[in-house]
């Protein structure tokens, strides 16, 4: 362990004081420790809020956590958190968090009556990033998303999703993946992989969709899962993009290779890919605006997760609202996400995105939370995060509010007080 630029940092697992010439900031493992006097908002089913709570935190997990502190902590070090809301760290289970180049232009073009899926078939949109991300090196990918994934964990977020599928290509969805390995490396937060090769056709492969998916896709996937870069496996299923019968090829090979599966499903028409993506016991389907009630009967039966990106259907001016009331009526979890990409969810703030949740597709603040917490776990396939339970990691956030309700409530106001995550616990 040493000190570098007022940063500490671990030698071990690749982490050093640089990283290609950036700043690698990770905190050093302290010993058990009890946080007392938090009002504990565990996220654990059927647990109310915990008014004057502890919480017992050893090796990265949690220990204990309630009301009246056992006898066998009662050696331990403690830090009274000063009566403050303590929560799961956030969890961002849906981000296009690496990517190359700006879409500015292209906001403006919509802000002039330009339409989404013109501009994409217009040779702009993902097409547009994907020509970005081809000229960007590792080390670029690294330096441009960094301070958006700082901007992320600066709101307590300690988990977050990172895609592939601005590469549309073998040496580029590598890239980008790797990228995203490295940003875990570099910060205290986890990182899952999403590989996306299903996001477009790229130009060289215009109008010949199933070679693309069967000569780049489908290869590029099984070099990136044998090189351990894939924790899912997603596509986008729409009429700019793949069909169903596409993303289910692409799906059987990701399931052979033992990879769960996600799908972005019935953003701009509905096309099938929701009951899809619950045939093949998808780990979630995001998006969903257009989804229907048997879509929502099917995803709950399935056990997968809806998840809403409040931030695209802002940006892209969309009218059509998701499907709160059928998730509600029939218990599929929802969860909530930024979305964060160049194009349709310019956005880098998760407490933005559970407020627009709330705001724009009715979400209660509580249900907004679970969206970020313990039903963004279960999107991602975590059984240990988005809870305050023992046995789960210990990536807490620790709030200047009294009540849930107010994280989702001030509209660009971080209230985040103190995070804490596993591998700093
Ligand atoms: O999640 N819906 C498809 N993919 C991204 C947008 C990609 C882009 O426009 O660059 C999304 O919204
Ligand atoms: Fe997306």
């Amino acid at each position: 362990m040493y000190r570098h630029n007022d940063v500490y940092c671990i030698p071990k697992n690749h982490a050093s004081a640089t990283y290609k010439g950036l700043k690698v900031t990770r905190s050093i493992p302290s010993a058990p420790q009890v946080l007392t006097n938090a009002r504990i908002v565990t996220m654990d089913a059927g647990a109310e809020m915990i008014d004057r709570g502890a919480v017992a935190i050893s090796g990265g997990r949690i220990e204990w956590v309630g009301a009246t502190l056992p006898a066998d902590y009662a050696g331990w070090p403690r830090q009274d958190m000063g009566g403050r809301l303590l929560t799961p760290a956030l969890i961002d289970c849906h981000t296009h968090l690496v990517h190359g180049g700006s879409r500015a232009a292209e906001f403006e073009m919509r802000l002039n009556g330009a339409r989404y899926e013109e501009i994409a078939r217009a040779g702009g949109g993902i097409v547009s990033t994907v020509r970005a991300t081809r000229a960007a090196t590792e080390a670029d990918l690294i330096a441009t998303a960094l301070p958006r994934l700082d901007a992320l964990i600066a709101e307590g977020v300690g988990t977050v999703e990172i895609k592939s599928g601005y590469g549309l290509d073998m040496e580029t969805e590598l890239r980008m993946l790797r990228a995203a390995r490295a940003l875990g490396r570099m910060r205290d937060v986890r990182v899952i992989t999403s590989f996306l090769g299903a996001h477009a056709t790229p130009p060289e492969w215009l109008g010949r969709d199933d070679a693309y998916i069967d000569t780049v896709c489908l290869p590029a996937l099984r070099a990136a899962h044998a090189e351990g870069l894939v924790d899912a496996v997603d596509g986008f299923c729409e009429g700019i993009a793949f069909s169903p019968e596409q993303i289910a090829r692409v799906f059987a090979v990701a399931k052979g290779l033992g990879l769960p599966v996600k799908l972005h499903a019935e953003q701009l028409s509905h096309c099938g890919g929701a009951i899809l993506a619950a045939q093949m016991g998808a780990i979630s389907v995001d998006h969903v605006e257009y989804a229907t009630d048997a879509d929502a009967l099917a995803l709950a039966r399935a056990g997968t997760v809806a998840v809403l990106l409040p931030g695209a259907f802002y940006t892209l001016h969309e009218t059509r609202m998701p499907p709160v009331d059928a998730f509600r009526a029939h218990g599929v979890p929802m969860a909530v996400a930024t979305d964060c990409n160049p194009g349709s969810s310019p956005m880098t703030s998760l407490l933005l995105a559970m407020n627009m949740a709330a705001t724009l597709f009715r979400l209660t603040p509580q249900e907004a939370l679970a969206g970020t917490t313990v039903h963004a776990a279960r999107a991602l396939g975590l059984a240990d995060a988005g809870r305050v339970a023992a046995g789960c990691r210990a990536d807490l956030a620790v709030w200047d509010v009294e009540t849930p309700a107010e994280l989702s409530y001030r509209i660009g106001f971080n209230p985040l007080h103190r995070r804490i995550t596993g591998a700093s616990a």
